[in-house]
C-alpha cells in the first residue's frame, strides 16, 4: 500500500451521493417533537425571547397541531398553565381546568402522539416544581427538613408525589398518549406508573425527564409561564451541571421504576450525558433542546451572524449523533420542512 492511499479516508467523501450512501446519522421528521404552550382566555400571545414560538388558546392549538400533522411530524409535547395558582397546584389536575378542555380538543380533532409535560410549577403560586412543606400546624412532622438555611426549600416528597400522579392521571384521562414528569422529585416515574396503571391507564407511557439538570439554558421558557420561583431555585432537585455518573443513577432508576423513554436536558451542553446513557439503557433516549438554545441561535441569526437552518440542523443532528432517538425542539415546525 502507498503512503497516499494508506489513511485516504476522503475516499468517502467525493461528491454528494456517496457521502449520503456512507452517512452514518440520518435526521428525520419522525424524530422530532414540537411543544406547545397552552394559554388561557383567547388571542396567542407571542414571546419576545423566542422568536416564532406562541402561547395559544384551545382554537389557535387546534389549527397548530393540524398544520404540523399536514408538515409530517408525529406528536406534540403540550405544557399546561392556569391563572388559578395555589400552594398545591390544584389546577394541575382539575378535569375542570381550560387547560384539560383543550386537551380532550386536542385528543378528539388528532392521532398525532400527545404528550404533556407533568409537573406543578405552572400551577403553584410559590413557582416551585413540588409541594413546599409548610412549618408550623397541619404540617409532617416526621420529615427533617431545616434546610432552609442553605437555599433549600423543604420539598414534601409525598404530597408532592402524590400531586404529580394525580396531573398525570388527569392528563391521561383528557385522552394524551404519554406523559412527561419533569419535575425531577424522586420517586416520580414509580408514583405515577402506579396511579396509571391502578385506574387503568396501562397504556399510557412515560417518558421521564431523567438526567434534568439545573440549568440556566432555560430562561426564555421562564418567562413564558412566570415560573420562575417566587424564592429559592432549582439545584436542590435538579441536577448539578458537573455531575455524569449522577446521571446514570437517575436514568437507571427511572428505567426500574418503569419509564418507557429517559430525557437528558438540556441537550447542546450535555451530549457526553446522552451518550454515557444511551450506552447503559435499554429504553429509547430523548433530548430536549432547551429555550436557551433555540433563542441564542435565534438571534445570532437575527443579527446576521449565523445561518439559522444549517446551525439548528448540525445541532439537531449532534443530538441525535450523540444517542437520542427523539428530540423535542422549538425548531421541529421549521425543521420539518428543511429536512
Ligand atoms: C418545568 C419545565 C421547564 C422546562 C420544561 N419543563 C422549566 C424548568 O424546569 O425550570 C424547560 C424548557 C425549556 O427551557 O425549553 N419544570
Amino acid at each position: 500500500m502507498s503512503y497516499q492511499s494508506m489513511h485516504k479516508l476522503s475516499r468517502l467523501r467525493r461528491g454528494p451521493q456517496l457521502r449520503a450512501l456512507v452517512r452514518e446519522t440520518r435526521l428525520s421528521k419522525e424524530d422530532l417533537v414540537m411543544p406547545l404552550f397552552f394559554k388561557e382566555g383567547k388571542g396567542a400571545e407571542s414571546i419576545a425571547s423566542m422568536p416564532g414560538i406562541m402561547k395559544m388558546p384551545v382554537d389557535a392549538l387546534l389549527k397548530e397541531v393540524e398544520k404540523l400533522q399536514k408538515l409530517g411530524l408525529k406528536a406534540v409535547l403540550l405544557f399546561g398553565s392556569s391563572s388559578r395558582k395555589d400552594d398545591q397546584g390544584t389546577a394541575g389536575f382539575d378535569p375542570e381546568s381550560a387547560f384539560h378542555k383543550a386537551l380532550r380538543k386536542v385528543r378528539q380533532s388528532t392521532d398525532m402522539v400527545i404528550m404533556a409535560d407533568v409537573c406543578l410549577c405552572a400551577y403553584t403560586d410559590h413557582g416551585h416544581c413540588g409541594i413546599v412543606q409548610k412549618s408550623g400546624p397541619g404540617s409532617s412532622k416526621d420529615l427533617k427538613c431545616g434546610s432552609y438555611t442553605k437555599g433549600c426549600l423543604c420539598i414534601d416528597q409525598e404530597k408532592t408525589l402524590e400531586a404529580l400522579a394525580k396531573i398525570a392521571l388527569s392528563y391521561a384521562h383528557a385522552g394524551v398518549d404519554m406523559v412527561a414528569p419533569s419535575a425531577m422529585a424522586d420517586n416520580q416515574v414509580e408514583a405515577i406508573r402506579n396511579a396509571l396503571d391502578e385506574s387503568g391507564f396501562l397504556q399510557t407511557s412515560i417518558m421521564s425527564y431523567s438526567a434534568k439538570y439545573a440549568s440556566s439554558f432555560y430562561g426564555p421558557f421562564r418567562d413564558i409561564f412566570d415560573s420562575n420561583p417566587v424564592s429559592g431555585d432549582r439545584r436542590c432537585h435538579q441536577m448539578d451541571p458537573a455531575n455524569r455518573r449522577e446521571a446514570l443513577r437517575e436514568a437507571l432508576a427511572d428505567v426500574e421504576e418503569g419509564a418507557d423513554i429517559v430525557m437528558v436536558k438540556p441537550a447542546l451542553s450535555y451530549l457526553d450525558i446522552m451518550s454515557a446513557i444511551r450506552d447503559k439503557v435499554n429504553v429509547l433516549v430523548a433530548a430536549y433542546n432547551v429555550s436557551g438554545e433555540y433563542s441564542m441561535v435565534k438571534a445570532a441569526s437575527a443579527k446576521g451572524w449565523i445561518d439559522e437552518r444549517a446551525v439548528a440542523l448540525e445541532m439537531l443532528l449532534a443530538m441525535k449523533r450523540a444517542g437520542a432517538d427523539i428530540i423535542m425542539t422549538y425548531w421541529a415546525r421549521e425543521a420539518a420542512a428543511w429536512i
